[in-house]
């Protein structure tokens, strides 16, 4: 760790404490810490575990290397079928009708007048989740046996990462240029939020695992379906039927994504069902972390819990979702009907298949329970208006 010590404290010792890199160490001596300013503010949950699929497990990636050209590389688009950000934007390039442009730009603006703030803090909290893609793309190249060794690795995982990484890639460019052009949001306070979430990464507890990987990116492509979804419906409902269409056209590259790695992991349920049930098991006790869950923007500590609590209430993203995607993904992987399993594996099989229903009774028991009245709290992204979270 990069230190230096001293005996009183420098300055930044008295800045405020997010800025404050200075701790006292054992000695009593003041020690700067370079790290600190770049580390996210709360406990991290899963960083004692890596590498935690047994080595000799490598080779089944290895095995499905050929399996995966021909059955996940098909859910890629080649790029000249793609669509691109600027289908849906105005057209900024000068044709002699540069008016065309700002006339689009108006029209864009009357648009999104009409649509709610705590709806924009929904579409901005789902826009950031897409713009730290770095933080996926590393993710991903963490995982034994799959990973991108080269950079420009030519083994199907590998040029899987890097296509879906370059098709999700469109999705943060469109809703950013899209958010800015609105003129409803403050872009200078969601720029420092996405810096400050591809800056402390995520912790996703994948333990290097690609079992546990790739059970968590196919739980994760179904809740971006759901929520860039539902934010096209919403958008929709106020009128705004481009906006609609953005969204909803992410929202069907997100399924595409989503049968891809659903697709891995009911391979891995057919040649390996008791070590893919004791994962999915683990991944589910940890609970599925959102990737953006480390966000935040200078200002509020519990920007993520905020954005989630809105994105519950306007039911963008909901508990019954998170509960509705286990079971969903639970029979696409027929889970319930496994055989031949190991005592812990039959243990995994009973925890998993009986989770859904306790998810949703004990969201039932919280929302009976929790008569307190919605409070506002201001969203920097929104020039500091408030907005009601639960
Ligand atoms: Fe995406
Ligand atoms: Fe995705």
């Amino acid at each position: 760790m990069m230190m230096t010590s001293c005996l009183t404290p420098p300055k930044c010792a008295m800045a405020s404490s997010s800025a404050n890199t200075t701790i006292n160490n054992s000695n009593g001596n003041y020690v700067h810490n370079y790290k600190k300013a770049f580390m996210p503010q709360r406990e991290l949950r899963y960083q004692e575990i890596t590498h935690s699929m047994p080595s000799q497990k490598i080779e089944i990636f290895k095995y499905l290397e050929d399996w995966a050209e021909h059955n996940i590389l098909i859910h890629l688009k080649p790029v000249h079928k793609c669509w691109q950000p600027q289908d849906f934007l105005p057209d900024s390039r000068t044709t002699g009708d540069t008016d065309g442009f700002l006339e689009q730009v108006k029209e864009l603006r009357e648009r999104a007048k009409e649509i709610p703030d705590d709806y924009y803090v929904v579409l901005v909290g789902n826009m950031i989740t897409e713009d730290a893609l770095p933080t996926y793309q590393t993710m991903l190249n963490t995982l034994d046996g799959v990973q991108d060794e080269t950079g420009s690795s030519p083994i199907s995982w590998a040029v899987w990462n890097r296509a879906w990484t370059a098709e999700e890639n469109r999705h943060g460019d469109l809703l950013n240029k899209y958010l800015y052009l609105t003129g409803r949001v403050d872009m200078s306070q969601i720029e420092r939020t996405i810096q400050y979430l591809i800056t402390y990464g995520m912790d996703p507890g994948g333990e290097n695992n690609p079992y546990l990987g790739f059970i968590y990116t196919s739980f994760q492509e179904r809740a971006t379906a759901i929520s860039h979804g539902n934010t096209a419906k919403l958008a929709k409902e106020h009128g705004d039927l481009k906006l609609a269409q953005i969204c909803g056209t992410i929202a069907s590259d997100e399924k595409r994504h989503e049968a891809a790695y659903t697709k891995i992991v009911a391979k891995l349920f057919e040649l390996d069902p008791d070590f893919t049930v004791i994962s999915l098991a683990h991944m589910m006790k940890k609970q599925i972390t959102m990737p953006a869950h480390l966000m935040y923007d200078g200002r509020d500590h519990h920007l993520f819990h905020h954005f989630s609590s809105v994105a519950q209430r306007l039911g963008v993203y909901t508990t019954n979702d998170y509960a509705d995607i286990l079971e969903l993904l639970l029979s696409a992987w027929k889970v319930e009907t496994l055989t031949g399993l190991s005592p812990e594996g039959r243990k995994a099989q009973d925890y998993v298949c009986g989770l859904a229903p306790r998810i949703r009774k004990l969201e039932e028991r919280v929302q009976l329970r929790d008569k307190r009245p919605l409070t506002s709290v201001p969203i920097s992204w929104i020039f500091g208006r408030q907005v009601r979270v639960i």
